[in-house]
């Protein structure tokens, strides 16, 4: 017999009569006459009803054992429910104790338990019902990413994990070495990498962007979807060490399209997921710490055109919010958490482009404008979240790259190939990042990113 899924069941696909299934019990009630038990599987938001003749003997047999967290397959004959709120329930024939969970010992009781005490137990917290529906939320963004990219003919680019190359420039990638740190061998009191795994000093990637951009220069639009790690001492609830990126790169694009491509994608995506995520979401838009808007939120955003504002611009606003921030707002400065926030959250509510920041705040590759001072560099500011995307066009004149670095102090020989881009048929090109978890935050309401990633990965936690 066909063993089907709770979700089937559920759509009506599954036609009445005759099935099995098999799953996790949430809750068992016994009584003279009858029981019940509901029963998941993890396939949907809902459970599915048991309805059990305490008599039945394969059940009789068992009962005693049957508690929140055990695995059951059974068989049945699926009805439909004369109860409320209740399409199905199965009237159980043969029942089969598969694992026993121990009540005393079980954690995971069928009360609500906090985030927080989930985080503890990150191999037991999918059975949650918060973290299930993040994890089918995140499964369907997934596909939504790849649905986007190849019906538009991009290609899919799998960069390399471990490199030579510091994408951002900025010292912050985890070290793969497999010299023994207790004996390391050196060349003028420094670490000899030549003799080294690698023959060089290596790590884990930050970012797949540079060679996604070798590869949009020959195949025109590509984009990767892997994990990035990066090494910043930031334990906040919108860092990870390991998180999820998307990077598309585009060959014959500017600023201006790479925007439209980054509201294009968002708008598809979070499409994809009101559709196929319904139930999850007004699940999620439930939980005491949401706002209760965020299927009213999500579906604005996709009717909406995002906001563009200049660096400049947002400056003078923040200058004139009358607000004193932490850190004061200045020309020049890195915007901050909060300066996002009050801009999008407060100033446009919703989402935002800051467009052409000041070079010197900003990675050697992004294309330096006009004015000599700023770069063509975009971030997607969202409420609640701040920068969600980071991009820009890059910087395709082989010497003024050339000078960038320089100012920036990387070498130029770490880079040669890079530079070799710009030596041989280069073009104008862009691109973005997305970070994955972020995105997540944003559209399951959830408020720390180790809650939208399965096993999180931060300062002083690496475990499981
Ligand atoms: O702004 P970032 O650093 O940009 C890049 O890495 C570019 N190479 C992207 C590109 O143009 N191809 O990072 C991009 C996004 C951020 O906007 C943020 O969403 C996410 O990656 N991100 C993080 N997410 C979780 N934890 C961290 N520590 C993150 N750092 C960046
Ligand atoms: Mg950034």
């Amino acid at each position: 017999m066909n063993q089907v899924r709770i979700r089937e069941i559920h759509t009506g696909r599954q036609p009445l009569g005759e099935c099995r299934v098999s799953g996790w019990v949430r809750t068992h009630r016994q009584s003279k006459n009858v029981s019940f038990i509901e029963l998941t599987d993890g396939s949907s938001m809902r459970g599915l009803q048991l309805v059990i003749d305490p008599s039945l003997s394969s059940y009789a047999a068992v009962a005693a054992r049957i508690s929140t967290g055990c695995a059951l397959s059974v068989k049945g004959n699926l009805q439909q429910s004369p109860a409320k709120g209740q399409c199905f329930e199965l009237h159980v024939q043969e029942l089969q104790l598969v694992g026993e969970a121990d009540p005393e010992k079980y954690p995971l009781q069928k009360k609500g338990h906090s985030l927080e005490f989930l985080r503890e137990l990150l191999h037991l917290r999918p059975r949650s019902n918060t973290i299930g529906a993040v994890t089918r939320i995140r499964s369907a963004a997934a596909m939504a990413v790849h649905r986007f990219f190849q019906d538009r003919g991009f290609v899919y680019l799998h960069t390399p994990i471990i490199t030579t190359a510091d994408c951002e420039g900025a010292g912050e990638m985890f070290k793969v070495t497999t010299l023994d740190a207790a004996n390391l061998p050196l060349v003028e009191g420094k670490p000899d990498y030549s003799q080294d795994f690698f023959g060089a000093e290596a790590g884990l990637t930050v970012s797949g962007q540079l060679e996604a951009e070798s590869y949009a220069c020959a195949l025109s639009n590509v984009y990767t979807f892997g994990p990035t790690f990066r090494a910043e001492n930031s334990n906040t609830t919108r860092h990870l060490a390991e998180f999820w990126m998307i990077e598309p790169e585009m060959a014959f694009c500017d600023l201006q399209g790479d925007m439209e491509v980054a509201q294009a994608f968002l708008v598809a995506i979070i499409k994809e997921i009101l559709e196929r995520c319904g139930e999850e979401l007004e699940f999620l838009e439930q939980r005491e710490w949401s706002d209760k808007k965020l299927v009213a939120t999500l579906s604005s955003v996709v009717a909406s055109r995002f906001e563009v504002m200049d660096y400049k611009e947002a400056v003078a606003v923040l200058e004139q919010s009358g607000r004193s921030f932490e850190f004061p707002v200045r020309w020049g400065m890195d915007l901050q958490a909060e300066h996002e926030r009050y801009l999008t959250d407060e100033y446009v509510k919703g989402p935002l482009f800051v467009i052409n920041y000041p070079k010197e705040i900003k990675a050697f590759y992004m294309r330096l404008n006009d004015d000599q001072q700023s770069v063509s560099a975009m971030d997607l500011l969202v409420p609640r979240l701040g920068e969600i995307i980071g991009g820009s066009q890059r910087e395709e004149r082989h010497d003024v790259l050339l000078q960038r670095m320089r100012e920036m102090g990387l070498k130029e020989e770490d880079y040669w190939w890079y530079l070799d881009l710009r030596r041989y048929g280069t073009v104008p090109h862009a691109g973005f990042g997305l970070g994955f978890e972020r995105f997540l935050m944003y559209v399951t309401d959830m408020h720390n990113i180790r809650d939208v990633i399965p096993f999180p990965r931060y300062p002083g936690y690496a475990r499981f």
